[in-house]
């Protein structure tokens, strides 16, 4: 009984042993145990791409560059004369190709290959990209002038893989308009045509490469629109009166660089104790401001605000005329002048509150340098509201005579809204 048990167990363990050698002898051949896996390598790196067999005994295997037809390496052996590839294994199972400093060339399929017969073979891909450049060359240099009106193409070409898209924008962020009929934050394309280019896109255009690859490039070009001086005159016709300081302006636009100076009487006006000219620049932009002095009755008449650059010469006028002095209450003004032989509320300078500039109301691009008249119907009430209190101190009153009152609707038709100048008076 228990010898026949024993019999048994000896053949069940025989039967399992036939099995598995059966199975052995059916997959005795070399097999691939995973696919080469696809790589991605950017140029300069190195790169390695695995062949895993099972089984392999005695058989050799080869890896083969495909779209070249280029055998690399049997066995251990490299056979390319190029002494980036190298081969390596792991006992026997993990042949791995590597390649130092992978160069666009070496793209593609590579097959891993064993000499059974039939032959098997499997195949793996390697992709190399290259990060995006800017071809200085056939690009559009870094700095380019156009003149007002006229057509310029910024052009910028890149190379990469894949192969870039370039992508434009101002360095300001200003949108840029398309044929003049649309305006965009950006434009894609190697050419960008601004037509009938005007001041205002003047500045740093940046075309920027892409490709997914970093990192990311771009050029500066800077494009000087160039155009002859444009003069804004904020006012033509001011008035003031004798005694009084008075200051005229002018907006210039030029580039290049414009000479800006004022002439009156033909001759050109130098600062000194009477005049004080100032100049302010931003960018193509230029407010010029001439300060009179204590007016006398020659100091009236045309004056010319001059500007001159490369492309031509602009010049505005304006013109200066006495007005009338306001009356003003004859006890205030006795008394003020009691220890003034003349006698003229006008002749001796009153404290200078405020200047009789007239301030324009609707363009001033420019920083403020002096105090501003009232610049509301407001302050004038409010002021005339301390002056009704009559407590002590001094205020103002605006007293319209009926020259100034055509004056001033004169150059409402010529200028647009007038801010009303204002003279100081004291009242106790
Ligand atoms: C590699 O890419 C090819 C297509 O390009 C694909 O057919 C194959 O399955 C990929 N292999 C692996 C391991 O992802
Ligand atoms: C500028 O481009 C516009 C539109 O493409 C064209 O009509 C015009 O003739 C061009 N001007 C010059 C000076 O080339
Ligand atoms: C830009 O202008 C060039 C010629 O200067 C022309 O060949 C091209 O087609 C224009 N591109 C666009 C988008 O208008
Ligand atoms: C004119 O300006 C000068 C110097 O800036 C100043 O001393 C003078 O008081 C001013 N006159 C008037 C009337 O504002
Ligand atoms: C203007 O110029 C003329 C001659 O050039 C001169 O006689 C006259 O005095 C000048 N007037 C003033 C206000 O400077």
């Amino acid at each position: 009984m228990a010898e026949r048990h024993r019999r048994n167990r000896y053949l069940s363990i025989s039967i399992l042993h036939v099995i598995t050698m059966m199975c052995q002898a059916l997959s005795e051949g070399p097999l691939f145990a995973e696919p080469i896996p696809n790589v991605t390598v950017a140029v300069g790196r190195d790169a390695s791409l695995p062949c895993v067999i099972n089984n392999l005994g005695t058989y050799k295997v080869a890896w083969l560059h495909v779209g070249r037809q280029m055998l690399l390496t049997i066995h251990t052996h490299v056979v390319v004369k190029m002494p980036r590839f190298s081969i390596s294994h792991d006992k026997q199972k993990t042949w791995l190709l590597r390649i130092q400093n992978v160069q666009q060339q070496d793209r593609g399929y590579y097959m891993c290959q064993v000499n059974t017969v039939p032959m098997i073979s499997q195949v793996g891909y390697l992709q190399v990209v290259v990060p995006p450049n800017i071809l200085d060359t056939l690009s559009t240099e870094s700095t380019v002038a156009v003149k007002e009106h006229q057509n310029i193409t910024l052009t910028c070409k890149a190379e990469g893989y894949p192969t870039p898209t370039l992508m434009w924008r101002r360095e300001d962020g200003h949108s840029i308009p398309i044929d003049r009929r649309s305006k965009v934050e950006k434009y894609l394309g190697e050419q960008l045509n601004l037509t009938k280019i005007t001041r205002t896109e003047m500045g740093a255009y940046l075309c920027i490469a892409t490709n997914g690859i970093p990192p990311t490039v771009s050029k500066r070009i800077t494009v000087d629109v160039e155009f002859s001086p444009t003069i804004f005159v904020p006012n033509q016709l001011m008035g003031a009166p004798a005694g009084k300081n008075v200051t005229l302006e002018c907006n210039v636009e030029a580039h290049p660089r414009a000479i800006s100076y004022w002439n009156f009487n033909n001759t050109m006006v130098l600062s000194n104790d009477k005049y004080t000219s100032t100049i302010m620049e931003s960018s193509y932009r230029t407010n010029m401001q001439l300060t009179i002095r204590n007016l006398q009755s020659s100091d009236f008449g045309s004056y010319r605000c001059i500007s001159k650059n490369s492309l031509g010469e602009t010049e505005g006028s304006i013109r200066l005329y006495e007005m009338a002095q306001p009356s003003a209450p004859p006890t205030a003004t006795e008394i003020r002048s009691s220890a003034n032989k003349e006698g003229r509320q006008y002749s001796t300078p009153s404290p200078p509150k405020r200047h009789t500039t007239v301030w324009p109301a609707a363009y001033n691009p420019y920083p403020k340098r002096t105090e501003r008249p009232p610049s509301s119907q407001k302050d004038i009430d409010r002021q005339e509201r301390k002056h009704q209190g009559q407590s002590s101190g001094s205020a103002y009153i605006i007293r319209w005579s009926a020259p100034q009152l055509m004056v001033v609707a004169i150059q409402y038709i010529l200028t647009g809204p007038y801010m009303p100048p204002y003279v100081p008076q004291y009242a106790n």
